[in-house]
């Protein structure tokens, strides 16, 4: 099974942010999490992150061609995107939308998320081992 994670807006400086709330560890240190977990979980996992929303978008797309499910936290974007909602629209494979925090217990502007409605699965406010979480549910589907 082939899973690609999309990382979004500011998770390149997850180590710089509020460890309490995302964790403390770096984006690599995450995706070397999420590469051992994979593996682990018999799959194959292909990391990306970018702060550009269109280039978001493209691997999106990119997911129509490769991937057989996809673990998205876009970030900020999650909560105001329609164009990464209609690109996740799209995809016939399974989306999981995990969050690091719980934003479901955070600010009001923070609660809603434009690509709920589109995710299979959501995980909110496990930190890093959502990810965790999001490959077995994948694997397990
Ligand atoms: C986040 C939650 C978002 O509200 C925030 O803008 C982020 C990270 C999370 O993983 O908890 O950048 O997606």
């Amino acid at each position: 099974m082939r899973v690609l994670v999309l990382n979004g807006v500011n998770l390149d400086v997850l180590d710089r942010r509020d460890a309490t709330m995302y964790g403390g560890l770096s984006l690599s240190e995450l995706e070397t999490k999420i590469y051992a977990w994979a593996r682990e979980l018999g799959a194959t996992a292909r990391c990306r992150q970018t702060n550009n929303e269109g280039q978001y978008v493209e691997w999106c797309h990119e997911a129509l061609e490769w991937a057989d499910g996809v673990v998205v936290n876009p970030g900020a974007w999650s909560h105001y995107s329609y164009a990464i909602h209609d690109a996740l629209e799209l995809l016939e494979v399974p989306v999981v939308e995990v969050h690091l925090s719980n934003i479901a217990e955070r600010e009001d502007w923070r609660r809603n998320s434009v690509i709920a409605p589109l995710a299979a699965a959501r995980i909110l406010g496990k930190g890093p081992d959502g990810y965790r979480e999001a490959l077995e549910f994948l694997v397990a589907k």
